[in-house]
């Protein structure tokens, strides 16, 4: 978390198991009910909840298993997910929506619209993912708090 690692307000790690669809959307849950309680902006949760629920499904989709970590500065909503699993092989055709790689068993649960990762972009400011084929994958996203006016000087 580099220089702001001294701001740290809050920080919890969760576990994800790949595969286990009937916890779908547990962490996810978690996460807005922590954000709440913190009383972070409205706006700013649905955007987190939407992209923790993405990140959350992709891991329970196409990974072995992962760990997601929320942090809460005074600036900032940080959200990092390391899953082991196959990785992802070409990132820029990932991220495109309506592309999935998603299998029968994955469509059941109603996934693989192809339309997570675009999602997690447009509901963050800040997003980086990162992956190593056949070992896993590496994503973190960061949301503004609603930034207070400021005062111009001479205004
Ligand atoms: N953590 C991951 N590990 C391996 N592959 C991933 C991971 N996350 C995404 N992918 C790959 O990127 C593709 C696109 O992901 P994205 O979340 O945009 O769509 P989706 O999961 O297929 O469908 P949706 O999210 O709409 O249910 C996936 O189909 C999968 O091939
Ligand atoms: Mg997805």
């Amino acid at each position: 978390m580099d220089k702001t690692d001294h701001n740290i307000l809050f920080h919890k790690m969760f576990h994800i198991e790949g595969g286990n669809f009937t916890s779908a959307g547990l962490i996810s849950d978690q996460v807005k009910k922590i954000l709440k309680e913190a009383g972070i902006p409205k706006k700013v949760i649905r955007r987190a909840s939407i992209a923790t629920f993405e990140a959350e499904m992709n891991v329970i989709c196409y990974a072995t298993q992962g760990d997601l970590s929320l942090f809460i500065t005074p600036l900032f909503l940080k959200i990092v997910v390391d899953d082991e699993g196959h990785g992802i092989p070409d990132i820029h055709l990932a991220m495109s929506e309506g592309y999935s790689t998603a299998d029968e068993k994955i469509r059941e649960w109603g996934f693989g619209a192809g339309m997570g990762l675009p999602n997690i972009r447009r509901n963050t400011d800040e997003m980086v993912l990162t992956s190593t084929f056949r070992q896993g994958t590496h994503l973190e996203f960061v949301i503004y708090l609603e930034r207070q006016e400021t005062q111009l000087p001479f205004e």
